[in-house]
Protein backbone atom coordinates (compact mmCIF):
# COMPACT_ATOMS: atom_id res chain seq x y z
CA UNK A 1 0.00 0.00 0.00
CA UNK A 2 0.95 3.14 -1.34
CA UNK A 3 1.84 6.01 2.40
CA UNK A 4 -0.56 8.79 2.05
CA UNK A 5 0.45 12.27 3.22
CA UNK A 6 -0.97 13.20 6.86
CA UNK A 7 -4.37 14.73 7.42
CA UNK A 8 -4.59 18.19 7.80
CA UNK A 9 -1.39 18.32 5.81
CA UNK A 10 -1.24 19.40 1.89
CA UNK A 11 0.84 19.28 -0.93
CA UNK A 12 0.52 22.32 -3.18
CA UNK A 13 0.81 20.97 -6.58
CA UNK A 14 2.76 22.60 -9.68
CA UNK A 15 -0.96 23.56 -11.06
CA UNK A 16 -1.51 25.43 -7.79
CA UNK A 17 2.01 27.25 -7.24
CA UNK A 18 1.20 30.27 -9.61
CA UNK A 19 -1.14 31.23 -6.93
CA UNK A 20 1.47 30.87 -3.78
CA UNK A 21 4.06 32.95 -6.53
CA UNK A 22 1.86 35.89 -7.62
CA UNK A 23 0.72 36.33 -3.47
CA UNK A 24 4.09 35.78 -2.19
CA UNK A 25 5.78 37.79 -5.11
CA UNK A 26 3.00 40.95 -4.86
CA UNK A 27 3.78 40.65 -0.79
CA UNK A 28 7.11 41.08 -0.85
CA UNK A 29 6.97 44.09 -3.39
CA UNK A 30 4.71 45.65 -1.58
CA UNK A 31 6.52 45.04 1.57
CA UNK A 32 10.32 46.04 0.32
CA UNK A 33 7.83 49.57 -0.59
CA UNK A 34 7.28 50.07 2.96
CA UNK A 35 10.90 48.87 4.26
CA UNK A 36 10.15 45.50 6.04
CA UNK A 37 13.15 43.04 5.73
CA UNK A 38 13.00 39.41 5.16
CA UNK A 39 13.74 37.17 8.51
CA UNK A 40 13.91 33.16 8.22
CA UNK A 41 13.58 31.50 11.83
CA UNK A 42 13.53 27.75 12.87
CA UNK A 43 10.41 25.81 12.23
CA UNK A 44 11.50 24.26 16.06
CA UNK A 45 11.64 26.15 18.93
CA UNK A 46 11.43 25.24 22.53
CA UNK A 47 8.08 24.35 24.02
CA UNK A 48 8.79 27.21 26.75
CA UNK A 49 8.94 29.73 24.43
CA UNK A 50 5.26 28.99 23.13
CA UNK A 51 3.65 28.87 25.95
CA UNK A 52 5.41 32.00 27.88
CA UNK A 53 4.32 34.22 24.56
CA UNK A 54 1.09 32.42 23.35
CA UNK A 55 -0.34 31.81 26.82
CA UNK A 56 -0.87 29.00 28.64
CA UNK A 57 -4.63 28.64 28.48
CA UNK A 58 -5.18 29.32 24.90
CA UNK A 59 -6.17 26.79 22.63
CA UNK A 60 -3.35 26.91 20.82
CA UNK A 61 -1.15 25.98 24.11
CA UNK A 62 -3.61 23.87 25.63
CA UNK A 63 -4.35 21.58 23.08
CA UNK A 64 -3.11 22.16 19.27
CA UNK A 65 0.80 22.25 19.57
CA UNK A 66 3.23 19.46 17.94
CA UNK A 67 5.22 18.89 20.75
CA UNK A 68 7.56 16.27 21.18
CA UNK A 69 10.79 15.31 23.28
CA UNK A 70 14.16 14.84 21.26
CA UNK A 71 16.82 12.39 21.97
CA UNK A 72 18.24 14.39 25.31
CA UNK A 73 14.55 15.04 26.74
CA UNK A 74 14.02 18.47 25.79
CA UNK A 75 10.59 19.27 24.84
CA UNK A 76 10.39 21.28 21.80
CA UNK A 77 7.17 22.26 19.54
CA UNK A 78 6.76 22.77 15.92
CA UNK A 79 5.84 26.67 15.28
CA UNK A 80 2.37 27.06 15.61
CA UNK A 81 2.62 30.94 14.53
CA UNK A 82 5.89 33.19 13.79
CA UNK A 83 5.70 36.01 16.27
CA UNK A 84 7.33 33.92 19.57
CA UNK A 85 9.95 32.73 17.44
CA UNK A 86 10.51 36.81 15.78
CA UNK A 87 10.67 37.95 19.15
CA UNK A 88 13.01 35.46 20.52
CA UNK A 89 15.49 36.34 17.50
CA UNK A 90 14.89 40.21 18.08
CA UNK A 91 16.41 39.61 21.51
CA UNK A 92 19.08 36.87 20.61
CA UNK A 93 20.61 39.09 17.59
CA UNK A 94 19.83 42.40 19.64
CA UNK A 95 18.08 43.39 16.80
CA UNK A 96 16.86 46.78 18.59
CA UNK A 97 19.90 47.81 20.06
CA UNK A 98 19.98 50.94 18.16
CA UNK A 99 16.43 52.10 19.48
CA UNK A 100 15.57 51.99 15.70
CA UNK A 101 12.07 50.94 14.61
CA UNK A 102 12.79 47.08 13.30
CA UNK A 103 10.56 45.79 10.34
CA UNK A 104 10.48 42.02 9.30
CA UNK A 105 8.35 39.72 7.31
CA UNK A 106 8.28 36.19 7.21
CA UNK A 107 5.82 33.70 4.87
CA UNK A 108 6.16 29.67 5.99
CA UNK A 109 4.52 26.88 7.64
CA UNK A 110 3.13 26.66 10.96
CA UNK A 111 1.41 23.55 12.48
CA UNK A 112 -1.77 23.33 14.87
CA UNK A 113 -3.28 19.96 15.94
CA UNK A 114 -6.91 21.26 15.05
CA UNK A 115 -9.86 19.19 13.12
CA UNK A 116 -9.22 19.81 9.39
CA UNK A 117 -11.93 21.43 7.72
CA UNK A 118 -12.67 23.86 4.99
CA UNK A 119 -9.89 26.86 5.43
CA UNK A 120 -8.65 24.89 8.24
CA UNK A 121 -5.34 22.72 8.16
CA UNK A 122 -2.67 21.30 10.67
CA UNK A 123 0.31 22.48 8.31
CA UNK A 124 -0.50 26.06 6.91
CA UNK A 125 1.11 28.62 5.67
CA UNK A 126 1.26 32.41 6.85
CA UNK A 127 2.86 35.49 5.68
CA UNK A 128 3.94 37.50 8.83
CA UNK A 129 4.73 40.93 9.45
CA UNK A 130 5.85 42.34 12.51
CA UNK A 131 7.52 45.76 13.95
CA UNK A 132 9.29 46.58 17.02
CA UNK A 133 10.48 49.43 18.87
CA UNK A 134 7.65 51.79 17.84
CA UNK A 135 5.11 52.84 20.40
CA UNK A 136 3.47 55.72 17.75
CA UNK A 137 -0.05 54.96 16.48
CA UNK A 138 1.02 55.52 13.02
CA UNK A 139 2.93 52.15 12.89
CA UNK A 140 -0.50 50.04 14.26
CA UNK A 141 -1.76 52.19 10.89
CA UNK A 142 1.15 51.36 8.73
CA UNK A 143 0.43 47.77 9.41
CA UNK A 144 -3.09 48.16 8.35
CA UNK A 145 -2.35 50.38 5.61
CA UNK A 146 0.25 47.98 4.03
CA UNK A 147 -1.97 44.73 4.12
CA UNK A 148 -4.77 46.23 2.83
CA UNK A 149 -2.50 47.21 0.15
CA UNK A 150 -1.60 43.52 -0.37
CA UNK A 151 -5.08 42.13 -0.28
CA UNK A 152 -5.75 45.03 -2.96
CA UNK A 153 -2.44 43.97 -5.07
CA UNK A 154 -3.45 40.72 -5.39
CA UNK A 155 -6.99 41.37 -6.15
CA UNK A 156 -8.87 39.83 -2.81
CA UNK A 157 -12.28 41.53 -2.59
CA UNK A 158 -15.33 41.84 -0.07
CA UNK A 159 -12.71 41.80 2.81
CA UNK A 160 -13.62 43.80 5.89
CA UNK A 161 -10.88 45.03 8.02
CA UNK A 162 -11.93 44.57 11.79
CA UNK A 163 -10.37 46.86 14.61
CA UNK A 164 -10.58 46.96 18.41
CA UNK A 165 -8.57 47.91 21.31
CA UNK A 166 -7.75 45.82 24.16
CA UNK A 167 -6.10 47.92 26.16
CA UNK A 168 -3.04 48.04 28.62
CA UNK A 169 -2.15 46.68 31.88
CA UNK A 170 -3.20 49.75 33.76
CA UNK A 171 -7.03 49.18 31.95
CA UNK A 172 -7.30 46.22 31.66
CA UNK A 173 -7.52 44.32 34.63
CA UNK A 174 -10.20 46.81 35.61
CA UNK A 175 -12.02 45.79 32.89
CA UNK A 176 -11.52 42.00 33.38
CA UNK A 177 -13.11 42.47 36.73
CA UNK A 178 -16.01 43.64 35.27
CA UNK A 179 -16.67 41.53 33.16
CA UNK A 180 -15.98 38.69 35.22
CA UNK A 181 -18.76 39.87 37.42
CA UNK A 182 -20.64 39.80 34.54
CA UNK A 183 -20.05 36.03 33.64
CA UNK A 184 -20.39 35.13 37.09
CA UNK A 185 -24.08 35.72 37.07
CA UNK A 186 -24.62 33.55 33.65
CA UNK A 187 -21.73 30.58 34.35
CA UNK A 188 -24.69 27.92 33.62
CA UNK A 189 -24.91 29.58 30.23
CA UNK A 190 -21.15 28.90 29.24
CA UNK A 191 -19.59 26.13 27.66
CA UNK A 192 -16.85 23.81 29.70
CA UNK A 193 -13.86 25.74 28.74
CA UNK A 194 -15.58 29.41 29.54
CA UNK A 195 -16.67 28.35 32.90
CA UNK A 196 -13.17 27.26 34.11
CA UNK A 197 -11.57 29.59 31.69
CA UNK A 198 -13.11 33.11 32.69
CA UNK A 199 -11.04 33.49 36.55
CA UNK A 200 -8.29 33.66 34.50
CA UNK A 201 -8.58 34.79 31.06
CA UNK A 202 -12.49 36.02 30.90
CA UNK A 203 -11.99 38.00 27.45
CA UNK A 204 -11.43 34.15 26.05
CA UNK A 205 -15.39 34.02 26.49
CA UNK A 206 -15.67 36.87 23.98
CA UNK A 207 -13.82 34.88 21.61
CA UNK A 208 -15.88 31.54 22.25
CA UNK A 209 -17.85 29.92 18.98
CA UNK A 210 -19.91 28.37 21.24
CA UNK A 211 -23.61 29.49 20.94
CA UNK A 212 -24.31 29.82 24.73
CA UNK A 213 -20.98 31.93 25.09
CA UNK A 214 -21.99 34.20 22.35
CA UNK A 215 -25.21 34.82 23.01
CA UNK A 216 -24.31 35.82 26.69
CA UNK A 217 -21.59 38.35 25.74
CA UNK A 218 -24.28 40.24 23.48
CA UNK A 219 -24.64 42.68 26.61
CA UNK A 220 -21.15 41.69 27.93
CA UNK A 221 -19.20 45.47 28.72
CA UNK A 222 -17.14 46.31 26.24
CA UNK A 223 -13.07 47.17 26.73
CA UNK A 224 -13.82 50.08 24.47
CA UNK A 225 -15.90 51.58 26.91
CA UNK A 226 -12.77 51.16 29.91
CA UNK A 227 -9.85 52.25 28.23
CA UNK A 228 -8.12 54.52 30.53
CA UNK A 229 -6.86 57.90 28.52
CA UNK A 230 -3.69 57.06 27.25
CA UNK A 231 -5.30 53.66 25.32
CA UNK A 232 -7.98 55.84 24.01
CA UNK A 233 -6.14 58.59 22.72
CA UNK A 234 -4.14 55.82 20.92
CA UNK A 235 -7.01 54.14 19.25
CA UNK A 236 -8.50 57.58 18.15
CA UNK A 237 -4.90 58.35 16.52
CA UNK A 238 -4.98 54.86 14.88
CA UNK A 239 -8.40 55.74 13.43
CA UNK A 240 -7.10 59.15 12.30
CA UNK A 241 -4.47 57.69 10.48
CA UNK A 242 -6.24 55.20 8.66
CA UNK A 243 -8.82 57.88 7.67
CA UNK A 244 -5.57 60.34 6.03
CA UNK A 245 -4.75 56.91 3.91
CA UNK A 246 -8.63 56.45 3.24
CA UNK A 247 -8.30 52.98 4.21
CA UNK A 248 -11.81 51.39 5.28
CA UNK A 249 -12.61 49.40 8.71
CA UNK A 250 -15.04 48.92 10.53
CA UNK A 251 -14.68 49.18 14.43
CA UNK A 252 -15.74 46.01 16.11
CA UNK A 253 -15.47 46.24 20.28
CA UNK A 254 -16.19 42.32 20.99
CA UNK A 255 -12.98 41.36 18.61
CA UNK A 256 -10.48 39.66 20.78
CA UNK A 257 -7.51 37.71 19.59
CA UNK A 258 -6.87 33.87 20.23
CA UNK A 259 -3.38 34.78 21.80
CA UNK A 260 -2.59 36.36 25.07
CA UNK A 261 -0.11 38.58 24.14
CA UNK A 262 -1.92 41.61 22.98
CA UNK A 263 -2.10 44.71 24.26
CA UNK A 264 -4.36 47.49 22.80
CA UNK A 265 -5.05 47.77 19.25
CA UNK A 266 -5.78 44.47 17.80
CA UNK A 267 -7.37 43.80 14.07
CA UNK A 268 -8.75 41.21 11.61
CA UNK A 269 -9.43 40.84 8.22
CA UNK A 270 -12.71 39.03 7.64
CA UNK A 271 -14.64 37.77 5.18
CA UNK A 272 -17.95 35.87 5.13
CA UNK A 273 -17.13 33.28 2.49
CA UNK A 274 -14.87 31.01 4.32
CA UNK A 275 -17.75 29.26 6.79
CA UNK A 276 -16.77 29.15 9.92
CA UNK A 277 -13.04 30.63 9.25
CA UNK A 278 -13.74 33.88 8.69
CA UNK A 279 -10.52 35.53 9.73
CA UNK A 280 -7.84 35.82 6.55
CA UNK A 281 -5.24 36.56 9.24
CA UNK A 282 -5.52 38.87 12.32
CA UNK A 283 -3.00 40.58 14.34
CA UNK A 284 -2.05 43.19 17.44
CA UNK A 285 0.26 45.25 19.12
CA UNK A 286 2.15 43.11 21.95
CA UNK A 287 3.78 45.89 23.96
CA UNK A 288 4.65 43.57 26.89
CA UNK A 289 5.91 40.60 25.09
CA UNK A 290 9.34 41.34 24.41
CA UNK A 291 10.25 42.31 27.77
CA UNK A 292 8.07 39.17 29.33
CA UNK A 293 10.22 36.67 26.74
CA UNK A 294 13.90 38.68 29.01
CA UNK A 295 14.78 41.14 26.01
CA UNK A 296 14.01 45.16 25.87
CA UNK A 297 10.81 47.05 27.38
CA UNK A 298 10.23 47.72 23.34
CA UNK A 299 6.92 47.99 21.62
CA UNK A 300 5.90 45.25 19.27
CA UNK A 301 3.06 44.79 16.22
CA UNK A 302 2.37 42.64 13.72
CA UNK A 303 0.03 40.34 11.62
CA UNK A 304 -0.13 36.93 9.98
CA UNK A 305 -2.93 36.01 7.21
CA UNK A 306 -3.58 32.38 6.65
CA UNK A 307 -2.24 31.74 2.56
CA UNK A 308 -4.49 28.80 2.21
CA UNK A 309 -7.32 30.67 3.52
CA UNK A 310 -6.07 33.89 0.80
CA UNK A 311 -5.70 31.59 -2.20
CA UNK A 312 -9.11 29.21 -2.27
CA UNK A 313 -10.80 32.77 -1.65
CA UNK A 314 -8.74 33.77 -4.89
CA UNK A 315 -9.06 31.15 -6.86
CA UNK A 316 -12.39 30.91 -6.28
CA UNK A 317 -13.01 34.32 -8.49
CA UNK A 318 -9.89 34.76 -10.49
CA UNK A 319 -8.41 32.79 -13.25
CA UNK A 320 -4.36 32.07 -12.77
CA UNK A 321 -2.24 33.41 -15.23
CA UNK A 322 -0.56 30.39 -16.47
CA UNK A 323 1.82 31.62 -19.00
CA UNK A 324 2.68 28.23 -21.21
CA UNK A 325 6.06 28.30 -23.24
CA UNK A 326 8.00 30.85 -25.36
CA UNK A 327 9.19 27.76 -27.70
CA UNK A 328 8.05 24.15 -28.16
CA UNK A 329 10.77 21.85 -29.98
CA UNK A 330 8.93 19.96 -32.38
CA UNK A 331 11.26 17.29 -34.04
CA UNK A 332 10.11 14.45 -35.68
CA UNK A 333 12.70 11.44 -35.57
CA UNK A 334 15.30 10.50 -33.82
CA UNK A 335 17.86 12.20 -36.46
CA UNK A 336 16.92 15.75 -35.38
CA UNK A 337 16.95 15.43 -31.56
CA UNK A 338 20.67 16.17 -31.07
CA UNK A 339 20.38 19.31 -32.66
CA UNK A 340 17.22 20.13 -30.78
CA UNK A 341 18.59 19.49 -27.64
CA UNK A 342 21.26 22.11 -28.47
CA UNK A 343 18.96 24.67 -29.71
CA UNK A 344 16.73 24.39 -26.78
CA UNK A 345 19.24 25.24 -24.70
CA UNK A 346 20.92 28.42 -26.41
CA UNK A 347 17.58 29.46 -26.67
CA UNK A 348 17.02 29.19 -22.88
CA UNK A 349 20.08 30.55 -22.16
CA UNK A 350 18.94 33.86 -23.76
CA UNK A 351 16.30 34.25 -21.36
CA UNK A 352 13.67 32.08 -22.95
CA UNK A 353 11.25 29.41 -21.72
CA UNK A 354 11.97 26.30 -23.82
CA UNK A 355 10.23 23.33 -23.49
CA UNK A 356 10.75 19.55 -25.38
CA UNK A 357 10.74 16.50 -24.90
CA UNK A 358 13.00 13.25 -25.84
CA UNK A 359 10.59 10.90 -27.29
CA UNK A 360 10.53 10.87 -31.25
CA UNK A 361 6.45 11.27 -32.10
CA UNK A 362 4.38 12.42 -35.08
CA UNK A 363 4.10 16.10 -35.91
CA UNK A 364 0.04 15.50 -34.88
CA UNK A 365 1.06 14.79 -31.41
CA UNK A 366 3.46 17.17 -30.79
CA UNK A 367 0.80 20.13 -32.17
CA UNK A 368 -1.23 18.49 -30.08
CA UNK A 369 0.94 18.86 -27.25
CA UNK A 370 2.37 22.79 -28.07
CA UNK A 371 -1.47 23.50 -27.84
CA UNK A 372 -1.98 21.69 -24.48
CA UNK A 373 0.84 23.32 -23.51
CA UNK A 374 -0.06 26.91 -24.63
CA UNK A 375 3.14 27.29 -26.59
CA UNK A 376 3.10 30.41 -28.09
CA UNK A 377 5.94 29.04 -31.17
CA UNK A 378 6.95 25.84 -32.06
CA UNK A 379 10.08 24.99 -33.85
CA UNK A 380 9.25 21.76 -35.90
CA UNK A 381 11.66 20.06 -36.94
CA UNK A 382 11.01 17.43 -39.45
CA UNK A 383 12.98 15.45 -42.23
CA UNK A 384 12.03 17.34 -45.49
CA UNK A 385 12.84 20.73 -44.20
CA UNK A 386 15.84 19.67 -42.16
CA UNK A 387 17.30 18.18 -45.52
CA UNK A 388 17.01 22.22 -47.11
CA UNK A 389 19.01 22.85 -43.94
CA UNK A 390 15.80 24.58 -42.34
CA UNK A 391 13.51 24.18 -39.74
CA UNK A 392 9.91 25.60 -39.59
CA UNK A 393 8.97 27.97 -37.46
CA UNK A 394 5.07 28.18 -36.36
CA UNK A 395 3.39 30.98 -34.43
CA UNK A 396 0.63 29.28 -32.63
CA UNK A 397 -1.74 32.49 -31.94
CA UNK A 398 -2.05 34.01 -35.63
CA UNK A 399 -1.29 30.06 -37.44
CA UNK A 400 1.11 31.69 -39.61
CA UNK A 401 4.55 29.74 -40.28
CA UNK A 402 7.77 30.08 -42.21
CA UNK A 403 11.14 28.27 -42.51
CA UNK A 404 14.23 29.69 -40.78
CA UNK A 405 17.80 28.83 -41.58
CA UNK A 406 19.47 26.04 -38.69
CA UNK A 407 23.05 27.83 -39.63
CA UNK A 408 21.53 30.95 -37.59
CA UNK A 409 19.09 28.82 -36.14
CA UNK A 410 19.47 30.61 -32.39
CA UNK A 411 20.17 34.53 -33.44
CA UNK A 412 17.33 34.15 -36.16
CA UNK A 413 14.63 32.17 -34.08
CA UNK A 414 15.30 34.97 -30.94
CA UNK A 415 14.67 37.65 -33.35
CA UNK A 416 11.40 36.01 -34.38
CA UNK A 417 10.31 35.21 -30.54
CA UNK A 418 10.83 39.15 -29.37
CA UNK A 419 8.85 40.24 -32.35
CA UNK A 420 11.69 41.78 -34.32
CA UNK A 421 11.93 42.12 -38.09
CA UNK A 422 14.41 39.52 -40.12
P1 LIG B 1 -3.73 33.80 14.38
O1 LIG B 1 -5.01 34.57 14.39
O2 LIG B 1 -3.62 32.64 15.28
O3 LIG B 1 -2.59 34.85 14.67
O4 LIG B 1 -3.43 33.31 12.91
C1 LIG B 1 -3.41 34.21 11.83
C2 LIG B 1 -4.06 33.59 10.61
O5 LIG B 1 -3.42 32.35 10.29
C3 LIG B 1 -5.51 33.20 10.79
O6 LIG B 1 -6.36 34.32 10.64
C4 LIG B 1 -5.68 32.24 9.62
O7 LIG B 1 -5.83 32.91 8.38
C5 LIG B 1 -4.35 31.51 9.62
N1 LIG B 1 -4.53 30.25 10.34
C6 LIG B 1 -4.47 30.02 11.66
N2 LIG B 1 -4.69 28.72 11.93
C7 LIG B 1 -4.91 28.11 10.77
C8 LIG B 1 -5.18 26.75 10.36
N3 LIG B 1 -5.26 25.77 11.25
N4 LIG B 1 -5.36 26.50 9.04
C9 LIG B 1 -5.27 27.48 8.12
N5 LIG B 1 -4.99 28.76 8.44
C10 LIG B 1 -4.82 29.08 9.73
C11 LIG B 1 -1.27 34.54 14.77
O8 LIG B 1 -0.77 33.52 14.41
C12 LIG B 1 -0.44 35.68 15.28
N6 LIG B 1 0.95 35.22 15.40
C13 LIG B 1 -0.55 36.88 14.35
C14 LIG B 1 0.33 38.00 14.77
C15 LIG B 1 1.52 38.35 14.23
N7 LIG B 1 0.07 38.84 15.76
C16 LIG B 1 1.07 39.69 15.87
N8 LIG B 1 1.96 39.40 14.95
Amino acid sequence: MSIKAIRGFKDVLPEEIGWWQKVEGIAARILDNFGYKELRVPIVERTELFARSIGKETDIVEKEMYSFSDRHGESLTLRPEVTAGAVRALIEHNLAADGRPVKLYSIGPNFRYERPQKGRQRQFYQLNVEAYNVAQPYIDAELIILWTRILDGVGLKDIQMHINSLGCSSCRPQYNRKLQNFIKDRLETLCEDCRRRYQTNPLRVLDCKSRGCAETVQEAPLMLDELCSECGEHFQAVRKALASADVSYEVTPRLVRGLDYYTRTVFEAQTGKLGAQNAVGGGGRYDNLVKNLGGPDIAGIGFAMGLERLIMLLSEDQELNNPGPDLFMAFLDEAALELAFKLANGIRAEGFRVEMEYTPASLKSRMKRAGKLGAEWVLILGPEEMSRGNGILRNMSTSTQEEVSLDEAVTGIIKRLKGDKV
